[in-house]
């Protein structure tokens, strides 16, 4: 077999326990806050029609323009991995006719975007995405702030994250911004990098949001977005500030911040971190009450964010929240007879302990052997049935943290378990 075939495609990540373990504890967590906050689980294709993240995500951003995975499959339908979940989301409300009553959904896996692979960016990778449909104001945008700020509490996180929060306003608002904007830049393309002077033709708000300082220092002077909002953007965003001040939310108002993403509106908020390089932002999102319509839906309001799993991780992996699993029995039999018992002990204590990690050793070796093996494993106590047990109706329980052993009866094993698995 010829050796580049057993290295995974750029990009692309195996992920083996502990870290596998963890990402499997954040996202139970996950679940846990959203059904706190009456969120219901949704199950959406990895594949949507090309045209859809074209209509939704927007013909001229980074997404849409050089990142997405797309092929056409057999019968030449041009077909994309999904970069996002948003649009497949609202996709499949509006197929189903579900946005009839106010929504309050989420949906998770892996996404795909063609970028340059480095510490915290991936071509694919994970996100719990939470979408909200038909329920307009401000409340709801502090709802999925307030999601967030959760989840950082538990983690032990909060330190570590920023909120980053702004307004963009209305399309029109935008609009009028975007010319002001763009005459202004044109002045000073001298001073501009070659990726603004790009965007300067597609998608100039974008621009705001460069991690260049010379095009930060052009923009200091450069008009801004606040000035053409009317009064309801204004009120909006007040309440919003409002909002979160009352729930004791901290924030940073940033007012360059616009995502990379066209369909927001209003609010649009990112949570971000020093902690991990360039790769700062750990989760993102906002409003986007006009992307149902504009997909050929009912005319109303949505909003929602997404926690990037991967760098959520990479960034609570050192705050003690994840547990590494041990198994808390190794059954060891010791010898062949006494497998059969063995099997049926690790029956027994998977049932009257269920939080119990047990492993039986099936491939009987002699004693030694096994004793290496539960070491090996980490496992904290070695059970083991041999002659003597089995005349006895007892179990041999070794703490191979401490070396002690004793003999319990067969019948109070689970309890004897428990018991231990309290102290523990
Ligand atoms: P986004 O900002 O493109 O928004 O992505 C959300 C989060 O996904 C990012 O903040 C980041 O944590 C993670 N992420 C994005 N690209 C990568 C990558 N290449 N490798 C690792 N993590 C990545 C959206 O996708 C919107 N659909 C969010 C949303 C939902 N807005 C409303 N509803």
């Amino acid at each position: 077999m010829a050796k580049e075939l057993i290295q995974s495609a750029r990009g692309m990540r195996d992920i083996f326990s502990p870290e596998a373990l963890a990402w499997e504890q954040l996202h139970q967590l996950i679940h846990e806050v959203l059904a706190q906050f009456s969120y219901l689980p949704v199950q959406l294709p990895l594949l949507e029609k090309t045209g859809l993240f074209q209509r939704a995500v927007g013909e001229d951003t980074d997404i849409v323009s050089k990142e997405m995975y797309t092929f056409s499959d057999r019968n030449n339908e041009s077909l994309t991995l999904r970069p996002e979940a948003t649009a497949g989301m609202v996709r499949a409300m509006i197929q189903h006719g579900l946005l009839q009553q106010q929504q309050r959904v989420y949906t998770e896996g892996p996404m795909f975007r063609y970028e340059r692979p480095q510490k915290g960016r991936y071509r694919q990778f994970s996100q719990v995405s939470v979408e909200t449909f038909g329920i307009a104001g401000p409340g709801l945008d502090v709802e999925l702030i307030s999601i967030g700020e959760r989840l950082f509490r538990l983690l032990n996180c909060r330190e570590q994250v920023t909120l980053e929060i702004n307004t963009i306003g209305l399309a029109e608002e935008r609009y009028a911004f975007r010319r002001a904007l763009v005459d202004y830049l044109q002045q000073h393309t001298d001073r501009l990098d070659e990726d603004s002077r790009r965007r300067l033709s597609t998608n100039p708000l974008r621009i705001l949001d460069s991690k260049n300082p010379d095009v930060q220092a052009v923009l200091d002077d450069a008009p801004e977005l606040e000035t053409f909002f009317g009064e309801n953007t204004k009120a909006h965003f007040a309440r919003v500030r409002e909002l979160l001040e009352t729930l004791g939310i901290v924030y940073k108002h940033n007012p360059r911040l616009v995502r990379g993403l066209d369909y927001y509106c209003h609010t649009v908020f990112e949570w971000t971190t020093d902690a991990l390089g360039a790769q700062g932002t750990v989760t993102a999102g906002g409003r986007y009450d006009g992307l149902i319509h504009q997909l050929g839906g009912p005319d109303i309001p949505a909003a929602g964010f997404a926690f990037g799993t991967d760098r959520i991780l990479l960034l609570a992996e050192s705050t003690g929240f994840f547990k590494a699993r041990y198994p808390l029995a190794y059954c060891i039999a010791a010898s062949e007879q006494h497998l059969p018992a063995v099997m049926h002990l690790g029956q027994q204590i998977r049932e009257q302990c269920p939080h119990a990690a047990v492993l039986v050793q099936t491939q009987v070796q002699s004693l030694k052997n096994q004793f290496k093996k539960a070491d090996r494993e980490k496992a904290r106590f070695a059970l083991v049935i041999g002659d003597t047990e089995a005349a006895t109706t007892t179990v041999t329980v070794k703490d191979l943290h401490t070396g002690k052993q004793e003999s319990i009866a067969l019948a109070h094993i689970s309890d004897y378990l428990n018991l231990k698995r309290e102290t523990i």
